[in-house]
Order: structure tokens, then C-alpha cells, then sequence
């Protein structure tokens, strides 16, 4: 039992490796709540279910999102492109008060929608399962927009990949 906490480490560090090289589409994941937008830029988003539509989203509970989409019960999932590199850097600054003054933020339905995104879904809060450090927001989808022509923002090895430059696509 006393190598329970390196082993434990070892764990984790293994973890942390093999999902790393888990490529991964970008999001931004919005809400706004008592007139301030919040967001975070997440990689645990999955479709679930085409009935009811909806999808999942992996929050953790200390980002500054966590407590307002709570609130608030709506959000939204804008799946960033290529060309929203600039909103995923930005959104990676410490201060949550200024993460929309890059892009271009319009609000649908009082919810922060990114205009040039790959996909817009806005979601209507429907369920929340805590589960270790995370919240598992369950969303109906109430509506969505896409762009036919984008490419997804991908992340892997901790950088972002265009995965138009993958090979056997
Ligand atoms: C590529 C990438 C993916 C991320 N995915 C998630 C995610 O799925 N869920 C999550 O809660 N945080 C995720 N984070 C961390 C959040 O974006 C954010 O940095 C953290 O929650 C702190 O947010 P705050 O400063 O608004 O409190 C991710 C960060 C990066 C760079």
C-alpha cells in the first residue's frame, strides 16, 4: 500500500499522455447570466442523442462558467474553425471579464454566439451529473446553425493541428 501514490501519479501521467494524442475539436462554450457573457474553450463535448437532439459538455466546476450556465440553463456550443484560432488563443487569457472582446460576438436567444464559427448549437439545460472535478451538462438542442465549407480547430500534443493536412483525407 505504500507505493499507492506513485502508482496513483504513474496513473495519471499515462492518462494525461494517451489523451493527448486524442485529437480533439475546439468549442467555446458560452453563457451569459445577469447581463455578462461567460465562456471556456472545452475538448469533453459529444453529441448524445438525435432523440431528443442533445449533446454533453465536461465542465469543471471551478471554471467561472460552471456556476452561471447552472443558473442561467442555457448554453451554447460554438465549434470553432480554422479560422477561430484567434478566439480559442483569446479565450486561454486569465481574465474571464474580456474573452468576447475578440470575435465576433453576437447574442441569439440572450446567449453569446460566435457568427464565424464552424457550428452554432444553443442548448437548453435539461440535466447535470457531478462526477469527480466535472459537471456533465446534458443540453437539448433548441437551435443550431452550420457552415458547410468550415474545417475544425483541432487540438492535439497540446497544439492546434489543420486536420485538411491529414493524411487520407
Ligand atoms: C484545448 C483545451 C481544452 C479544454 N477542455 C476543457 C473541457 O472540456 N472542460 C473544462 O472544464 N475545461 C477545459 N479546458 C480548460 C478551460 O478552457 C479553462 O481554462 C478552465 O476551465 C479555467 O477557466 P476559467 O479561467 O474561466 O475559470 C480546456 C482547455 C484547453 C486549452
Amino acid at each position: 500500500m505504500t507505493d499507492s501514490v506513485p502508482e496513483h501519479a504513474a496513473l495519471l501521467d499515462d492518462f494525461r499522455k494517451a489523451m493527448r494524442h486524442v485529437a480533439a475539436t475546439v468549442y467555446a462554450v458560452t453563457t451569459r447570466h445577469e447581463g455578462r457573457s461567460y465562456g471556456i474553450l472545452a475538448t469533453a463535448v459529444s453529441s448524445l442523442s438525435f432523440d431528443p437532439p442533445s449533446l454533453l459538455v465536461c465542465i469543471n466546476r471551478s471554471a467561472s462558467l460552471h456556476a452561471p450556465l447552472l443558473a442561467e440553463g442555457r448554453f451554447c456550443v460554438n465549434v470553432l474553425g480554422l479560422g477561430n484560432r484567434d478566439v480559442a488563443e483569446h479565450f486561454m487569457t486569465p481574465s474571464a471579464a474580456d474573452r468576447f472582446t475578440v470575435g465576433d460576438w453576437e447574442l441569439a436567444d440572450g446567449v453569446p454566439v460566435l457568427a464565424s464559427a464552424q457550428s452554432s448549437l444553443l442548448c437548453q439545460l435539461v440535466h447535470a451529473h457531478d462526477f469527480g472535478t466535472h459537471s456533465i451538462f446534458i443540453g437539448e438542442l433548441t437551435a443550431a446553425k452550420h457552415r458547410q465549407d468550415a474545417t475544425p480547430l483541432t487540438y492535439f500534443d497540446r497544439q492546434y493541428i489543420d486536420i485538411s493536412e491529414a493524411p487520407g483525407r
